[in-house]
């Protein structure tokens, strides 16, 4: 008894007790051949980087994918273990993260369309120029030439050219081959804008990990299997027109792997640190105050930062108006012409057009429909992406908002429209004068709602490059590379206006209650 006692709980210790916790890295996964998505997982520099460095201190590797411009806030609040992103060296980011010693000499180029009369860098001056937000790209251009079109990824920057969007896109040389390659008609300026070298970061207190990485890349350097690492994936990027599959399969690094783990002064020097270096973690102290006061300060009033907050705003109540305009109309129209397919059994090739709306708007992600018509209906016209998000918004919101009308047409008594009828109203009027009037008041609510939806909805406006109100905390994260306080701002203003348009719809309830 006693022994099967001890025996069950060795094996839940055992359960509870994995080996050790494996070692995170995270990247933005859409910067071929740093990193990418391949059959599988993620591959890259970065990943066979990390995976290396995860071998040598014995642990697994975990790769996760998220957004560029919350890689740095994340790692520096312990999101994760490693930050590895092709990420640029910078003074500025050296103060929330520590860097490994760099790994490779890069640079910000200008992808133009091929025969476009941009020549060098200096004539970007007044173009309209596509950037990741958050990217050394972006902060040069913003630098040196106002506020350019802030793309999530380098692959929506560039599409932004190819499609005419944008005049320009200034992203990293090596991801750009590699999109240069796999598209027609794009081309490489030959002067870069900036040159930077890449390296790992880590949260500052994680100083023994950042001296292991150091000694694992000054290794590696020496070795030479890190020139030939790097070669390898730029051949397999700069390859990629001939040779689609060339990023499809995780590269085999295995034979280099082998090399840096039989590294005899490594493993020595590896040791060393393990012994002394476990003491050197655990951050130094400042006042939690002075850093909150240092942190607001940051994020808000330097470059006058909440400009972004104040014009993301604006941009984000003008969306929403104007959408909710638009859904109203298309709302009352589609549900007047359900509703009387309904009860008079007429109008069935519009109700079908209605349906086949519905389906596919309330089947899709707002975000999904927003970029199809930004990049595809909207490709190639020019106009005001404040106008292509109302529209798409408006349309999105119109289906709700007709589904909640008609809903309202319907609870009100079939005999009213009779009575209205044998009154001598025609059915629209009587449409319009007496159903009309008592579903709206009916159904106000629920319209109250999807008005407060649809405010947040536009949250995704970032996406073409709007500057709405959670972009503008993206972009002040992006410079500052604090998650909390942008965020919180964020927040805040959403929930004001939201709690402000909830006691006007209050107010217009009970106005139209007692009239
Ligand atoms: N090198 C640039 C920077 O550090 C852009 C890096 C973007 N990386 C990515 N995985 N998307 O700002």
């Amino acid at each position: 008894m006693k022994r099967l006692f001890v025996l069950l709980a060795a094996l839940v210790l055992a359960a509870l007790a994995p080996a050790q916790r494996p070692l995170t890295m995270i990247c933005e996964a859409t910067f071929p051949p740093y990193e990418y998505h391949v059959r599988g997982g993620i591959d890259g520099i970065d990943p066979a980087l990390a995976r290396i460095v995860a071998a040598c201190l014995g642990r697994e590797l975990e790769v996760q994918d998220m957004a560029f411009d919350a890689v740095i806030p994340a790692v520096s609040t312990g999101k994760a273990d490693i930050a590895a992103s092709g990420i640029t060296v910078t003074d500025e980011r050296r103060r929330q993260v520590l860097f490994s010693v760099p790994y490779v000499q890069a640079a910000q180029v200008v992808v133009v369309r091929q025969g476009c009369d941009i020549a060098t860098p200096e004539a970007l001056r007044g173009r309209r120029i596509a950037v990741q937000s958050g990217s050394t790209g972006d902060l040069f251009v913003t630098k040196t030439f106002g506020d350019p079109e802030r793309f999530q990824n380098v692959t929506f920057a560039i599409t932004a050219v190819l499609s005419g969007k944008a005049e320009a896109a200034v992203v990293d040389q090596e991801p750009a081959r590699v999109f240069v390659a796999g598209s027609q008609g794009l081309a490489i300026l030959p002067e870069p804008a900036v040159c930077e070298t890449y390296a790992f970061a880590f949260a500052k207190e994680r100083r023994l990990l950042c001296a292991q990485v150091d000694a694992i890349f000054e290794a590696m350097r020496r070795q030479g299997t890190l020139e030939r690492l790097l070669e390898r994936y730029f051949a397999a990027g700069r390859s990629y027109k001939q040779d689609k599959a060339a990023l499809a399969e995780a590269l085999d690094t295995s034979d280099l792997l082998a090399e840096v783990l039989a590294d005899e002064a490594l493993r020595a020097r590896l040791a060393e640190l393990a012994a002394t270096g476990a003491a050197a973690e655990g951050g130094e102290a400042v006042g939690a105050w002075q850093r909150f006061r240092e942190t607001l300060h940051l994020n808000f009033v330097a470059a006058d930062r909440w400009l972004y907050l104040l014009r993301g705003f604006g941009v984000t109540v003008e969306i929403s108006f104007f959408a909710v305009l638009i859904g109203l109309a298309i709302g009352f129209v589609v549900a007047v012409i359900r509703a009387t397919h309904e009860t008079q059994g007429t109008l069935a090739v519009a109700d079908f057009l209605c349906k086949l709306y519905l389906t596919v708007i309330r089947g899709t992600p707002a975000v999904v429909q927003l970029l199809i018509i930004y990049f595809v209906i909207f490709g190639s016209v020019n106009v005001s992406k404040v106008f292509v998000a109302v529209i798409a918004f408006g349309f999105n919101s119109g289906a709700y908002v007709s589904e909640i009308i008609r809903a309202g047409i319907l609870s009100i008594d079939r005999g009213q429209m009779e009575a209205g009828r044998s009154l001598g109203l025609g059915y629209l009027s009587a449409m319009r004068h007496i159903i009309l009037p008592q579903a709206f008041r009916n159904v106000l609510p629920a319209l109250g709602n999807e008005f407060i939806v649809l405010l947040k909805e536009t949250s995704v406006a970032g996406y073409i490059a709007l500057m709405d109100l959670t972009k503008a905390g993206d972009i002040i994260r992006s410079q500052t590379y604090t998650a909390f306080l942008p965020l919180l701002a964020v927040a805040a203003i959403y929930l004001a206006v939201v709690s402000l348009l909830t006691c006007l719809l209050g107010l217009l309830e009970r106005k139209l209650k007692n009239g």
